[in-house]
């Protein structure tokens, strides 16, 4: 896509973190934007913010895991703007523990979010970008999680793996017809957003679920390094940078990740290609 003055962008999770930086980026190529995000408060702030610098801007508040509420953002999208040209399903969430201790809750909550939050984007917008036949993208966003496996974060690994797999298939779905609409699988490392203070969007019922005491132990220890990692991790800015770039050349794979995080991308893929024994990583990736 090469136009973007006056073209539509919708962000998912476009509040906070790198939907709102992305968001920023695409109004300064004068695109108008849709901010999509279940968090009341940040929303109406990243729409002033927005406002403030000039651009046309659309909240609404959605909850990305339900397909009514994602049909609802597509329609306000369309009467408000009449058009929608760049798709970022980028809501997400996240979850730490052991493979066997999380709760059915943190399972339903996380893939709710992360993986049907994107199919719901997909089967909702990408029909529309079909009939409007016009150069279109749509961008999804996975994670180095979704490209390695690393101990700790089974429920969201198998979120990120999906998002990858579904956004590949697309593109191959895309490409077979001759689509102008592309597709492309953002994967960043650690970026400096308040991924990890997610439960703030967590509504009561999964809240609470009591942890195992082992669940505690190990789970705080995940938890801090995570929380350490993203603390010192890249600007949203710097991987708003790159998702434009992406649209612009139409570049598939957008890696925002640190390079210890590539190189354990790659230790995976040869362990794979090999059919050897998976080496147990040290170094934990977001
Ligand atoms: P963030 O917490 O700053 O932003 C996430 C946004 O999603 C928030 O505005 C939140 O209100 C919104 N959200 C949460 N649940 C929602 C729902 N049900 N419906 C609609 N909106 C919802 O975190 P960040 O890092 O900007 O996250 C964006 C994406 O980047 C996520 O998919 C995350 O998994 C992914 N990611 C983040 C990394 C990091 O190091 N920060 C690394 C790899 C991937």
């Amino acid at each position: 896509m090469k136009q973007f003055r006056d073209r539509v962008a919708v962000v998912t999770g476009g509040a906070s973190g790198i939907g709102f930086a992305t968001a920023e980026r695409l109004a300064a190529e004068g695109m108008k934007i849709v901010i999509a995000d279940i968090e009341p408060g940040a929303l109406e702030a990243a729409v002033k913010k927005l406002e403030s610098g000039g651009a046309a801007v659309l909240g609404v508040r959605t909850d990305v895991s339900k397909a009514e509420e994602v049909e609802r953002l597509a329609q306000k999208t369309l009467e408000r703007f009449g058009g929608v040209h760049v798709v970022f399903n980028n809501a997400g969430v996240a979850v730490t523990g052991e493979a066997w201790e999380n709760s059915l809750a943190d399972w339903e909550w996380v893939l709710g979010v992360n993986l049907w939050g994107v199919i719901h984007g997909i089967r909702t917008f990408v029909p529309i970008l079909l009939r409007q036949n016009e150069p279109a993208h749509v961008v999804s966003t996975a994670s180095m999680a979704g490209l390695t496996s690393n101990p700790g974060m089974a429920v969201y690994n198998v979120t990120k793996h999906s998002v990858v797999t579904l956004s590949e298939t697309l593109h191959h779905d895309l490409a077979l017809r001759g689509s102008p609409v592309k597709a492309s699988v953002l994967c960043p490392g650690f970026i400096n957003t308040r991924i990890m203070d997610s439960a703030r969007n967590r509504q009561s019922d999964a809240k609470h679920d009591p942890p195992t005491p082992e669940a505690s132990a190990l789970g705080a220890s995940i938890e801090l390094a995570l929380r350490e990692g993203i603390s010192q991790g890249y600007a949203p800015s710097q991987v708003a940078e790159k998702v434009f770039e992406a649209i612009r050349d139409e570049k598939f794979y957008v890696f925002a990740a640190q390079p210890e995080i590539l190189d354990a991308v790659k230790l995976r893929l040869d362990e794979v290609g090999g059919q050897k024994n998976p080496v147990t990583p040290t170094v934990l990736i977001e």
